[in-house]
């Protein structure tokens, strides 16, 4: 699905780049169909202007005037500033913050009445595999999420959820990919220290973690029922399986969830207020 009408980031780094890639190359909008402005990082402006075509500009409002739709994708330490810049000039239209922990009440009440929707999608999005949460602020149709899912459907996977939800999202697909990229770098150290050479060792780590992401993917099994199966009694899976739950893994991973939950909670406490 396309999108008619221009789509204007503020915030041009890791994130808006990755959108944009996802953007041009599903074909959801064309190049003229773009706007992109920074704080002070020209090169990378310019970089964006040159590489993908995009329209850059260093003035909010002129960003604002050319934009139906804003994407929010600053730090969450600079939300502040970005707000108070944009205050007024964003009435009546769609803004979409990808900032970790800022609520969208903060949102809503800096922003006048512009309707609101926050997004927490993950690093994946360079490669049009992001897991990407949405949640609703309160003048939210039905319309303005259409329009939401499909931007976000062109770098990945698409969920919506209750904003109290969020920090969870945050927690588990946000900071995910960091997770599973120690996991294959823990396989590949393993691997080495057993002997085997290092791209060897990452080959079979990556391939191993896509085929199994797949099974799960193309099956209506669930991940449970999957490991119980290629583990054999006695076999080497189970005592693979046993070494990783004598030294708490699942708990390892609960506890990694929450405390990035947490901390983005302590974001919105920090930055939000
Ligand atoms: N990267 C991820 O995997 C990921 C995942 C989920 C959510 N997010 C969220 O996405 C947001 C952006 O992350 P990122 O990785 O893209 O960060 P980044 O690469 O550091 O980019 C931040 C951008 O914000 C710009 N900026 C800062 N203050 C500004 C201002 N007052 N006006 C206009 N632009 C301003 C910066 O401009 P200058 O370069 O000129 O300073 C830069 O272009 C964060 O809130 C993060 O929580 C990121």
């Amino acid at each position: 699905m396309s999108v008619t009408g221009v789509i204007g980031f503020v915030g041009a780094g890791n994130m808006a780049a990755a959108m944009i890639r996802g953007l041009l190359s599903e074909r959801v909008v064309e190049p003229d169909q773009l706007w992109a402005t920074n704080r002070s990082n020209d090169v990378r402006l310019q970089g964006l202007r040159e590489r993908y075509g995009v329209s850059v500009t260093r003035s909010k409002r002129e960003l604002v005037d050319a934009s139906s739709v804003l994407i929010l994708a600053v730090k969450p330490r600079d939300m502040g500033d970005v707000l108070a810049e944009l205050a007024g000039l964003v009435s009546g239209r769609l803004v979409i913050s990808v900032a970790a922990g800022i609520p969208l009440r903060t949102l809503e009440s800096a922003l006048g009445d512009a309707v609101v929707i926050r997004a927490m999608p993950n690093t994946s999005a360079a490669v049009q595999e992001s897991a990407t949460a949405l949640a609703a602020g309160a003048s939210v149709t039905d319309a303005h999420l259409a329009m939401a899912e499909t931007i976000f459907r062109a770098v990945g996977d698409v969920i919506t959820v209750d904003e109290e939800l969020l920090d969870v999202v945050t927690g588990l697909s946000g900071s995910g990919p960091a997770y599973v990229y120690r996991l294959i770098e823990a396989m590949i150290h393993a691997g080495t220290e057993l002997g085997l050479e290092a791209p060897l060792a990452r080959r079979l780590a990556i391939q191993t973690l896509v085929g199994a992401a797949r099974m799960l993917e193309e099956s209506s099994e669930d991940p449970g029922e999957l490991r119980r199966r290629v583990t054999s009694p006695g076999g080497t899976t189970m005592a693979g399986l046993r070494a990783l739950e004598d030294r708490g893994f699942a708990s390892a991973i609960r506890e990694a969830i929450g405390r990035a939950a947490m901390r983005a909670r302590e974001l919105a406490d920090e930055f939000g207020g």
